[in-house]
């Protein structure tokens, strides 16, 4: 009896589960404006019986639910938007403290995952003392046969930025790997890649490309290995 209720119960969370994916890894938006940040389902989202929620994770902070789709009533600062397969989460007249990595979950099940979410910047992350360094090992640090780790330090900044690290203009890696709150109050980030020594010494381009604000512009950053 007892197993025929647990087979019953496991059943039902299989079939509940909504399978949510987000597809926009960053989103910049002015301040005053509407941030829309969308998630996916494979299932057909029904009005009534929406279980997805929205959790928010800011620099330096541990995720936070800030809104359940199923409760549309007071909407003010957010809302949840149902489409068919699609749900958004709409943030008006954003402020730079609603920056941050946003993910949506699925309540229905007994434990909540994450996916990669995405990382919303709201304004101008640049600051008068951003400054951005490509970080590769001398040649006497190089161990042959074995792996290069490069790296993209991007200091002085006040919200989070969009890290892209490429290789010969193939994008390896993309995003925000390890932050720290500098004594004046400004932000440090670093990510990194390893790749084949043989890769690096051939001698392409390593770029970091750090993207702080909507402008459409952002800050290249090239290092190459020299003999
Ligand atoms: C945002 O809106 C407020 C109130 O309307 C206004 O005072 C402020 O200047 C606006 N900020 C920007 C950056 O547009
Ligand atoms: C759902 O979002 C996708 C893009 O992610 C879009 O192509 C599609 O038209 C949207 N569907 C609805 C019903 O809004
Ligand atoms: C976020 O910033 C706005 C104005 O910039 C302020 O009114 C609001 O209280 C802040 N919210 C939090 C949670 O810090
Ligand atoms: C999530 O991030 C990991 C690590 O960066 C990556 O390997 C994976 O492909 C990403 N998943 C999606 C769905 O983008
Ligand atoms: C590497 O970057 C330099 C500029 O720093 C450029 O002149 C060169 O053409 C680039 N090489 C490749 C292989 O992309
Ligand atoms: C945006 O970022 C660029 C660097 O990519 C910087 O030069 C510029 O001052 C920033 N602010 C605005 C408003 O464009």
């Amino acid at each position: 009896m007892l197993s025929s209720k647990y087979l019953l119960l496991s059943f039902m969370v299989v079939q509940g589960q909504l399978f949510l994916h987000q597809l926009q890894p960053f989103l910049f938006v002015n301040i005053n404006d509407t941030a829309k940040i969308r998630c996916s389902s494979k299932k057909q989202f029904v009005a009534g019986g929406v279980t997805a929620q929205w959790y928010r994770r800011r620099e330096g902070e541990a995720p936070m639910l800030i809104k359940r789709c199923s409760d549309n009533q007071r909407v003010s600062k957010v809302a949840c938007i149902l489409e068919g397969h699609n749900l958004t989460l709409e943030i008006y007249n954003a402020q730079r403290n609603d920056s941050g990595v946003y993910y949506c979950t699925d309540s229905y099940m007994s434990f909540l995952t994450f996916n990669n979410g995405s990382t919303l910047i709201v304004g101008d992350s640049y600051t008068t003392c951003s400054w951005v360094l490509p970080l590769a090992p001398s040649p006497h640090d190089l161990l042959s046969p074995g792996t290069a780790d490069l790296a993209c330090v991007v200091h002085g900044v006040s919200s989070p930025v969009q890290i892209s690290l490429s290789i010969s203009g193939d994008l390896q890696e993309q995003g925000l790997l390890r932050s720290l709150k500098a004594k004046d109050g400004f932000l440090v980030f670093l990510n990194h890649i390893s790749v084949p020594v043989v890769t690096w010494t051939s001698g392409k381009n390593f770029t970091c490309d750090v993207k702080f604000n909507s402008s459409g512009k952002s800050v290249k950053k090239i290092a190459r290995y020299i003999e």
